[in-house]
């Protein structure tokens, strides 16, 4: 069984990545996206979204951090994915599933589900692009309005040349709903030859086992339960406890750590909430902090808060 951490916008960034690789139990990191257009970025887009290009494209802990590109021109998508290993990726991941507005207005993520034909010619160019030892990695949801799509997507990804898929086995029109159509991805994998990762809705071990049963996927990627459970992977190959809420607390502490270039104060407090949103799913402590919480805005308020909580306990 490979686990693989999966990217998440706005929430797992190399300090969360790092944080959460150590407690450990997991194979694989895939990046926030970086959104390609039309031309091919500095490095310093890259190692701002993923530092760990400068220290071998691992995180401390040794877990491989696998640069993910959003965009729909397959030219532009091949260089950038070219520069993201020259820099030290271990291969490229190429997101197909981003449900935001925004992004699918202008032909990016989810909304590509609807265009097998390019869905192909994107995977081609860039496993040409990218020397041929280092993996391309896709990622796609069952389809965008429905699943009409889903197989052929598989498909064509497949004879693209990519090296993995990762589905989150629900449509775009789905969003983050419950249930992930797992049995979904059972149906893809008679189809199609290569490895894949089964994705939505694993939030305990429980899950984890019954949507390998109902994937027939060893492989399975943790997004939201990932961050509602620091040590889910841990939980999930070694039957851990989940982690003790003090030990949170200590991980939420070390988390205003993080320095990103620009922050004008709001980084930690604005993520930090965010990962409270998941944290209350599985701990009544956070519930009842994040009332308090949620009213700061500055991280020195939020970090004086958690001490608080800390000698609590
Ligand atoms: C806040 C948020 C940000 C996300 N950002 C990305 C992203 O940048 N790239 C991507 O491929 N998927 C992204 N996803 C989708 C997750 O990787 C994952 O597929 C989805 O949450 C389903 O898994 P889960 O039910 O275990 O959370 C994001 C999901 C959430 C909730």
């Amino acid at each position: 069984m490979q686990i693989v951490l999966a990217p998440m916008e706005g929430v797992v960034d190399h300090l969360m990545r790092e944080m959460l690789t150590q407690i450990g139990g997991y194979d694989l990191c895939i990046t926030e996206f970086v959104r390609v257009v039309d031309q091919k970025l500095p490095a310093r887009v890259f190692t701002r979204l993923c530092p760990e290009l400068l220290q071998g494209g691992k995180t401390r802990a040794g877990t491989p951090v696998r640069v993910q590109l959003l965009g729909q021109e397959p030219h532009w998508l091949a260089e950038n994915a070219a520069r993201a290993v020259e820099l030290g990726s271990p291969g490229v991941d190429l997101n197909f599933g981003c449900p935001a507005k925004a992004v699918n207005k202008s032909r990016g993520g989810a909304v590509l589900l609807k265009e097998t034909n390019t869905l192909y010619h994107i995977v081609k160019a860039v496993r040409d692009a990218v020397p041929a030892q280092f993996p391309v990695s896709a990622k796609i949801r069952l389809g965008y309005d429905d699943t009409s799509l889903a197989i052929a997507n598989a498909q064509a990804i497949a004879e693209a040349g990519a090296s993995s898929l990762a589905i989150h086995a629900r449509t775009k029109s789905d969003g983050y709903r419950p249930p992930a159509y797992w049995p979904w991805i059972a149906k893809i994998k008679q189809q199609v030859k290569i490895p894949l990762i089964a994705n939505g809705e694993i939030w305990n071990a429980e899950h984890a086992l019954l949507c390998q049963q109902q994937s027939a996927c060893s492989d399975i990627m943790l997004g939201r339960g990932a961050l509602a459970m620091p040590n889910l992977a841990q939980h999930i190959r070694n039957h851990a406890a989940p982690l003790p809420w003090p030990e949170v607390l200590t991980l939420l502490m070390q988390y205003s750590e993080f320095e990103i270039a620009g922050d004008k104060g709001k980084y930690y407090a604005n993520r930090v909430k965010q990962w409270f949103s998941y944290l209350k799913l599985q701990y009544p402590e956070a519930q009842q902090l994040f009332s308090q919480l949620r009213l700061l805005t500055k991280s020195q308020d939020i970090l004086n808060l958690l001490e608080q909580q800390r000698c609590i306990k």
